[in-house]
């Protein structure tokens, strides 16, 4: 015979687990959609594409900065527009990662298209889907490919510096590394070519590819190319090394598969560009993506969507913040 007392705790404990259990499938089930704003903001996205069109006509280059910062955000601690919470917010900001510092840019853009929505449907549009339809936009806007942006991210209330210089990949990183690098996020190596696809458009500076361009090795670097870029990125660490350069010689401002034209002449800006095509496994898919544009297009897309999953906050975790730098 059970005693009342051990029943009594029996009864309390599969409440308890009823509720555990309840809890976690509230979390499985939520996820995101390209739905998620249907009634809560319907004509948000548009407010967004609004406000990032125009900065983009402003400066055709912002395209490019949104697009990157959407991978940086994505890269650490997953798509929670970590990445835009500044040093008054939180001590451990992101944006003075050495991958970040003096380098990333947009931040004041993704400010304006949040303060547009807010007008709207104040409280709702999290930073983090802020910056996946900014990207995604900033495609289309300078002739790249368009896809369906899933929503329903939150924004995170912490940032993470140490994270996001030990998994945002680098400028001299091999190609190993940056297979391995892209592989902890869930990414293979056709989304690393294809993301990387995105260097067909914006610019870097000097301090990038100095390394690269006074190497002297043909074996790895057109040799023309690389006296063209001695002018603007003077041999000399002291000298010239917010020089900027374009990431795609031929067609900076145009998204296009140029940039894949330019791997195969052996000329890559950044060292991380050039071993995608380098005598490793990547070398047939650069090949693929010069001969099929748009193969590369729906890839890009596709690839853009998987990056867009990374870990996402969803659900009652994170908040939805009201101004993207800062916390509520
Ligand atoms: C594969 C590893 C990658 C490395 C090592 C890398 C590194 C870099 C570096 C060093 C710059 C120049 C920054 C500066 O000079 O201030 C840059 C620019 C850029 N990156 Fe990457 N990147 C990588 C992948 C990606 C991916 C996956 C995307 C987007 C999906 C991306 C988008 C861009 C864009 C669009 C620019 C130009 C930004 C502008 O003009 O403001 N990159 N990247």
């Amino acid at each position: 015979m059970t005693s009342p007392m051990k029943f009594r705790s029996e009864v309390m404990f599969m409440i308890m687990a009823i509720f555990v259990l309840l809890a976690n499938m509230s979390t499985c089930r939520a996820k995101l959609s390209s739905k998620y704003y249907k009634r809560s903001c319907p004509n948000g996205a548009n407010a967004i594409r609004k406000s990032i069109t125009q900065a983009i006509s402003r400066e055709r280059r912002m395209a490019a900065s949104l697009v990157r910062l959407h991978f940086h955000d994505c890269f650490v601690q997953g798509c929670d527009a970590s990445v835009l919470l500044d040093e008054d917010a939180t001590p451990t900001s992101e944006r003075n990662a050495k991958q970040n510092k003096d380098s990333l840019r947009g931040f004041e853009v993704v400010d304006a298209a949040k303060a547009e929505v807010e007008k709207i449907c104040p409280g709702v549009v999290s930073c983090a889907d802020i910056l996946a339809l900014a990207a995604r936009d900033s495609s289309v806007v300078v002739g790249g490919p368009s896809w369906k942006v899933k929503l329903g991210r939150r924004d995170s209330t912490t940032a993470n510096i140490t994270l996001a210089e030990s998994d945002l990949p680098l400028f001299s990183s091999t190609l190993d590394e940056l297979i391995a690098n892209f592989d902890k996020k869930g990414l293979n190596q056709r989304d690393l070519v294809a993301l990387s696809g995105s260097h067909t458009i914006g610019k870097a500076q000097c301090l990038t590819f100095r390394g690269r361009i006074y190497s002297n090795d043909s074996s790895i670097i057109d040799a023309s190319f690389a006296r063209a870029l001695q002018r603007t990125c003077p041999n000399n660490n002291d000298v010239g090394s917010t020089n900027l350069a374009s990431l795609d010689l031929v067609t900076p401002n145009t998204f296009d598969n140029f940039y894949f034209h330019d791997l195969i002449q052996k000329k890559g800006l950044l060292t991380s560009d050039q071993v995608l095509f380098n005598g490793g496994s990547t070398d047939r898919i650069v090949v693929k993506y010069t001969q099929n544009p748009s193969k590369f297009n729906s890839d890009f897309g596709k690839a853009m969507i998987k990056m867009g999953d990374i870990e996402p906050l969803l659900g009652k975790n994170g908040i939805i913040r009201r101004v993207c730098s800062s916390l509520n």
